[in-house]
């Protein structure tokens, strides 16, 4: 039986992981975020009242559950702070009394956003997509370790001082590199030191908390953010996010040793999706990813950009399961597929004459790819809401096990419908 649960994006985000950690989130004493930040967009539905989280963890609506957020997070105060209003004003009162933020987490302050932008501007076609939250500034300075960090918020003065360095650098690269009008000093600081108050009493020692968790046998779950294919080392570079997204960055990323974590949940919708720009072998521009888009709602959680759809990609999922160690995976959005004739399954690539089984580790091979297709049949019936594996149509049945089959990896769960409880729990992942 699995105590500490890593949950994570197999594809490129947006799987349904928000939907899986708040459905676990019964079972757990702690829910860990580990990277990226207000870049997430993770959709809760309960009782068919939506909830859109984007840096705290899915487990805040829950009651007698800790949040976490690691180090591996990059923290902006002021959209913590809009986050927390957003859920007071849902009547969740007490989301701060749950809520714990690693005091080593990287600050994203609003030069980074205006930096990102600057960036994505100056890229013009070239541009990553990205979601101009700041996200990849923020860990540039991060690296770069010129960065702040979370506990340096606990003394307001030599905060301003840091600030203030950091702020003449960055204004000075967007006035001087990117053409870019000043910026406002006094507008930036004071909006920062109104979120200081906020964020200062949740500021924690995260690894040393977790560890206790561990030490009591508690039941811990860890929530990716973004997906495999976005990570910086393993993903389609440049089109990436600036965080590891894999499975072990839940241990760097929080500071809870790799070897206290059991079971990881591999996150892969039934169809493929991607927002933003970068390679995707089995994206469709016709009718049937129209299809899947408008079936789908698949608008980014985030931004609202429209997500580019295709059928679900063998090879890529193959890289996943091996990157993150993946012991079951979580099919997310079956009920989409309802309706359709023919389903394609991409089971190989042909590149450069030859046939591959796993998609390639260089990018370029990557874009190179050509899908191979393996045909199997659509179902008429609706599988939208269905809660046990045998009530569904025999041909979704088969598409459940052909996938099986060809990743030699179980599914522990499917889901078929945002709400809570429309999923089908073939393998509870905590026993
Ligand atoms: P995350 O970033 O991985 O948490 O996923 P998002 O929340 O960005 O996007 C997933 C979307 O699919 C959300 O709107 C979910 O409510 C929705 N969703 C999740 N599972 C299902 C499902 O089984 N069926 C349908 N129709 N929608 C789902
Ligand atoms: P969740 O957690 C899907 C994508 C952006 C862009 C690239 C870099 O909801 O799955 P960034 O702003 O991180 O520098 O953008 O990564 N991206 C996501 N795509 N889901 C997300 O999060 C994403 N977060 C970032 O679209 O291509
Ligand atoms: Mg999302």
């Amino acid at each position: 039986m699995a105590k500490r649960v890593v949950i994570l994006g197999a594809q490129w985000g947006d799987e349904g992981k928000g939907k899986l950690v708040d459905l676990l989130t019964d079972h757990v004493k702690a829910v860990v975020r580990f990277q990226g930040g207000h870049n997430a967009g993770h959709t809760v539905v309960v009782n068919n009242k939506k909830t859109i989280l984007h840096l705290l963890p899915s487990g805040i609506l829950h009651k007698d559950v800790a949040n976490y957020i690691g180090s591996g997070v990059v923290l902006s105060p002021t959209a913590l702070v809009e986050e927390l209003n957003g859920l007071y004003a849902q009547g969740v009162h007490d989301a701060n009394k749950r809520l714990y933020i690693g005091d080593s987490c990287s600050l994203l302050l609003p030069y980074h956003a205006v930096l990102d932008q600057a960036r994505e501007t100056a890229l013009g076609e070239g541009a990553i997509g990205t979601t101009r939250r700041g996200i990849g500034p923020a860990y540039v300075d991060k690296v770069a370790r010129m960065g702040l960090r979370a506990s340096d918020l606990i003394q307001t003065e030599s905060f301003i001082d840091k600030f203030t360095e950091v702020f003449e650098y960055h204004d000075f690269i967007l006035q001087n590199y990117y053409g870019m009008p000043a910026l406002d000093f006094k507008k930036m600081l004071d909006e920062v030191l109104a979120a200081i108050e906020i964020v200062r009493p949740l500021l924690a020692d995260v690894p040393a908390k977790l560890f206790a968790h561990y030490k009591n046998g508690d039941q811990m779950l860890f929530e990716g953010a973004q997906g495999t294919f976005l990570d910086i080392d393993h993903g389609t570079y440049p089109f990436v996010t600036s965080s590891n997204t894999v499975a072990g960055a839940a241990s760097v990323g929080s500071g809870f040793g790799p070897l206290y974590v059991d079971y990881v949940l591999g996150v892969a919708k039934a169809y493929t999706t991607r927002v933003g720009s970068g390679p995707f072998p089995t994206e469709l521009h016709d009718h049937i990813g129209a299809r899947l888009a408008e079936r789908g709602d698949e608008f980014g959680a985030t931004t609202r950009r429209p997500r580019r759809c295709g059928w679900l990609d063998i090879p890529l999922l193959r890289r996943s399961v091996f990157l993150n160690s993946i012991t079951a995976l979580g099919v997310t959005k079956l009920d989409i597929l309802d309706g359709m004739d023919k389903i394609n399954i991409c089971v190989g690539y042909r590149l450069h004459g030859k046939t591959i089984d796993v998609a390639p580790s260089i990018p370029e091979d990557f874009k190179a790819c050509e899908p191979i297709y393996e045909e199997l049949p659509g179902w008429d019936e609706s599988t939208f809401g269905v809660k046990s594996f045998d009530a569904l149509p025999k041909a979704a049945k088969h598409y459940l096990k052909r996938i099986e089959e060809l990743l030699q990896t179980r599914i522990a769960l499917v889901t078929t419908g945002q709400d809570r409880d429309e999923v089908i729990i073939i393998e509870h992942p905590f026993g």
